[in-house]
Parts: C-alpha cells; structure tokens; sequence
C-alpha cells in the first residue's frame, strides 16, 4: 500500500477496495496495487489494474518449476519458529538473534537463481543457529520421519536434525527465488530432479553435514525395514551427508534399529541387503556398532497405535520362545483378566 500516500490516496484506495470486496464477494486476503493519475481539478483516480489473488482464485503466471512455491508468510515463519525454539522448545541452546538467522537465511536464496545455491551460501546461517547436540542423544534416519518424530520427543529423548534449531527452522518448508519483484518465487521452486543445487536441497545438504558433525557418543540410526527399495537407501542424506560425517574421535558406537510396521512387510533386517551395506560401511570405517530388528522400546511405541496387533501382545519375540503351553495358558489368562478389568 506504499502508492497511497497522501490524504486523499488512502481514501480512494480503502473505497474501492470495499467496493471490491463487496461486489465480488471474495473473502480471502488479496493485495491491492493502486496506481494513480492525476486528473485536471487534482483529483486523483484510483484503478485496479493489479489484483493479486490466491492461486485458486484466479491462475497466476506458469510455474517455471514442478516443485511447490515458497511457503507463504516465510519470514514470519522461520522468525516464530526461532523465538519459540528459542524461548520455549530448547532455551538450552541459549541466546540467539532471530532476526540475523533470518537475515542469513534470506540472504541465502533470495533474488537468486533457484538452481545455484550452494551449501556455502548458507555458511552464515549455520554459524548464527548452531548449538551442540547433547551426547547420545543424536538420531539419525531415513524413510520412517513420524515415527522418529514421536520416539525422540521434541529433543527430551532423543534430538535428531529436525529438533535441532537448524532443522527444526527448515522443516516441511519450501523456498526459493525470483530475479524480481519480492525476490521469491511463490509460485513454484525447483525439485532436486531439476537441479540439485536448489535452496532447499542446499540446506538440508549442509545442515545434515553439520548435524553429523557434531553427534557424539551413543548414536541411534532408525531405519525403515518395511520398505521395498532398500531400508538403508545409497542415495539418501543419511548415506551421502551424514554417515561421511561422523567422527570417529566422538563417536563411541552406533546403534542401529531396523523397525517393521507393525502390520509389516518384513522386508529388510539386520545382516541382509542394503543393511549389510551400511554394517560394513560401519566396519571399514572402524566404528563399533550394534544392529537390533524392532528394536523393544520403539515396537513398544508402535504398538500404542495397535495394541490388539499379534505382535503387541507378547512383551516381543524375544522374550517369548522360553513360554511353554502351561505358561501361556496363565498368561493368557491374566491378559484377560486384566482386559476384563478395565
Ligand atoms: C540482531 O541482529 C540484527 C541484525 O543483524 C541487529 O540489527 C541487532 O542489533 C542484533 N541484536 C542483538 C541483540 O544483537
Ligand atoms: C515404512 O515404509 C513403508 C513402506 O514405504 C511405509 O508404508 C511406512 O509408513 C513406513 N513406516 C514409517 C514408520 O514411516
Ligand atoms: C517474480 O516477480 C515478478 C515481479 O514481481 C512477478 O511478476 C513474477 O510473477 C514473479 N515470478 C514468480 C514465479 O513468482
Ligand atoms: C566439523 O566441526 C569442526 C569443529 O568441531 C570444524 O572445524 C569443521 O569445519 C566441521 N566440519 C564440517 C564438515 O562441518
């Protein structure tokens, strides 16, 4: 609304807006660009050349991109996803100053091309947001994102990238973008198949690194065994951006958990396959670690969500080959009691 600038302007302007909003019925929030000529007798006239709708509304110009546009209100965003991280999520991290990680973070990407940002354009950012992760309680993982999500706890248990601040300012957000006006493209981003120095693609790429980089002692990978096109995937930023990453001078043991769904398949365990890959990986790059299928606290986890399952009935399948017939009977008997109960 920087065009009405006199007495007279923000009148017309708020007049013709109503008249707008009245006779097309549009409740949704558009933006109004008035342009002004000045008519004999001063008056100025206020037209509607350039009503910018919501997409749905009215078609914008063709999306130069197959990926999404940069996530509305980005910058409120990334700056209330700071203070609350900041303030509320983990004031461990102590001081930060939102405002110059979102200067950082823009500066990375904005007016630029979507297809040449590196991840050293993000090197001011990175510095600005990083905190250290606490020792074992780093988590790395690939294919399962809910499930992690629900068994680190927002950083109480476990503190992957995601619940870092740096991760945790990126997540689930697109941007990226545009030579002019605003300096980003709402409209459509790059994805990594059109190029893979895109700004998104960029920061997870230097933020995994960083995140790697930084674990120590105990550290966890969680992996999705039910998938079908490898539970521990060549082509992933666990295998490219983070396991090059750890240090052996932090890194006391690493602790893999290859979890089925519930309902299965049993795709993947420890041992077979892409599995076998990241253990030897482990091997030749001398770091100790242990590998555990449906690992119990996590199953445990699971099973809130399918209590009745077969598989959630017993403690696990463990602990349950030592059962005979007569025990199981008792057991049983008790499981129903205590159904029966609640
Ligand atoms: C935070 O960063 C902004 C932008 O760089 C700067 O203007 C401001 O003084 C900084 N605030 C503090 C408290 O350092
Ligand atoms: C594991 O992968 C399967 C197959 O892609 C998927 O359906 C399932 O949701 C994944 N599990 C988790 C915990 O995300
Ligand atoms: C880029 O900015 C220009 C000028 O504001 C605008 O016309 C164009 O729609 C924008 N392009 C995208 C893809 O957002
Ligand atoms: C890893 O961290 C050290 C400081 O602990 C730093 O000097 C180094 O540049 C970092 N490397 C990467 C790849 O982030």
């Amino acid at each position: 609304m920087q065009c009405c600038s006199s007495v007279l302007r923000p009148t017309l302007c708020i007049l013709a807006n109503w008249i707008f909003f009245v006779t097309s019925g549009v409740s949704q929030k558009s933006e109004l660009s008035c342009h002004f000529g000045m008519m004999s007798g001063g008056l100025a006239v206020c037209l509607l050349p350039l009503l910018v709708f919501p997409q749905s509304v009215v078609p914008q110009e063709k999306a130069l991109w197959q990926g999404e546009g940069t996530t509305a209100d980005l910058q409120e965003v990334i700056l209330g996803r700071c203070y609350n991280y900041i303030r509320v999520v983990n004031p461990s991290v102590g001081e930060k100053n939102c405002t110059a990680i979102w200067n950082a973070f823009r500066d990375a990407f904005i007016y630029r091309d979507p297809c040449s940002v590196t991840d050293r354009d993000y090197q001011t950012f990175i510095s600005l947001s990083l905190h250290s992760i606490p020792p074992n309680k780093a988590l790395f993982w690939e294919k399962n994102k809910q499930l992690v999500h629900s068994y680190s706890d927002t950083g109480r248990r476990m503190m992957p990238l995601g619940e870092t601040l740096i991760g945790w300012l990126g997540d689930d957000l697109t941007w990226c973008g545009n030579s002019s006006g605003e300096g980003l493209d709402s409209v459509s981003c790059p994805t990594t198949a059109e190029c893979e120095n895109n700004p998104v693609e960029s920061f997870w790429r230097i933020a995994s690194s960083t995140y790697a980089n930084l674990s120590s002692g105990v550290i966890q990978v969680m992996l999705n065994g039910s998938v079908s096109d490898g539970t521990f995937p060549e082509n992933s930023f666990f295998a490219n951006y983070e396991l090059p990453y750890l240090r052996k001078d932090k890194v006391s043991k690493v602790q893999i958990w290859i979890m089925d769904d519930i309902e299965g398949p049993d795709v993947e365990s420890c041992g077979t396959k892409s599995v076998a890959v990241l253990q030897q990986i482990l091997e030749q790059k001398g770091f100790e670690y242990t590998c555990a299928d449906n690992y119990r606290s996590v199953r445990t986890l699971q099973c809130v969500d399918s209590p009745s399952h077969p598989a959630c009935l017993c403690s696990s399948s463990a602990s349950t080959p030592n059962l005979s017939p007569h025990h199981l009977v008792i057991l049983l008997f008790f499981t129903f009691q205590w159904t029966a109960v609640d």
